[in-house]
């Protein structure tokens, strides 16, 4: 396996891919969020993607064990597994592959295809989840401030999401600290979501993906 694509994008943008048993020592080190369906992750430089994606399988292998007997179960946890891993990446080859493999990972665990209401809901998420930007200004490729996701799963099939601007919550900790002009405000002050959506179902996400631009999906 090859960690660089070329000596110029090593020198232009610092991209050496971390091999796979270094990411696995890495993840093992956070063992018990690693292996926690519902724990979030944001890698800021996911590259293709070699963190997210054992992320996401080890989020699998939770809900394999935790729900993998009831069919309904373990396609809505799977979902909210992948509803719980961000990232950010500059170049556009990388975020593409990046949401290629996550994909995979989804359609070989759950033995879906294009076909399935599921295969599109996940292609949606990954949409929103994985930005094509820059995780230093904090902005998207089109110059829109990057802003997340917050899913949450309500049971009976329903996702619940509020979207939060990246620069708002990592803000958050300086206007906290003690001292400052911030620091009597009470967290509910500063987590104010953009956008707070209805209630969604998978097949909600699937016909989301539908409407979506396929370039952005
Ligand atoms: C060292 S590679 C690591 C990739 C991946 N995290 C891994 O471990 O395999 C760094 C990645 O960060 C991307 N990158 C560089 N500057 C960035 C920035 N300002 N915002 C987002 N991604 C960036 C590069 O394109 C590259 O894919």
């Amino acid at each position: 396996m090859s960690l660089i694509k070329s000596k110029k994008r090593v020198a232009d943008h610092g991209e050496v891919f971390t091999p796979p048993w270094l990411v696995d020592a890495m993840l093992d080190l956070v063992k018990d969020e690693a292996d926690r369906i519902d724990s979030r992750f944001l890698e800021p430089a996911c590259g293709s993607g070699n963190f997210l994606v054992r992320v996401l399988q080890r989020k699998l292998a939770a809900v394999e064990i935790k729900f993998g007997k009831s069919d309904f179960e373990k396609r809505h946890y799977s979902l909210y597994a992948l509803m719980c891993t961000y990232g950010i990446e500059l170049l556009p080859d990388n975020i593409a592959e990046c949401r290629a493999n996550m994909i995979g990972v989804m359609a070989e665990y759950l033995n879906i295809d294009e076909n399935d209401d599921m295969y599109r809901a996940a292609s949606y998420v990954l949409a929103q989840n994985l930005v094509h930007g820059d995780a230093l200004t904090m902005r998207t490729q089109d110059d829109q401030p990057i802003a997340f996701a917050e899913w949450g799963y309500l049971g009976k099939g329903k996702f619940q999401r509020r979207d939060f601007r990246l620069d708002v919550l990592t803000g958050s900790s300086a206007f906290s600290a003690e001292g400052t002009l911030f620091s009597h405000l009470g967290k509910h002050e500063i987590f104010i979501p953009i956008r707070t959506w209805p209630a969604m179902t998978l097949r909600d996400l699937a016909i989301a993906h539908d409407g979506t631009p396929q370039e952005a999906a």
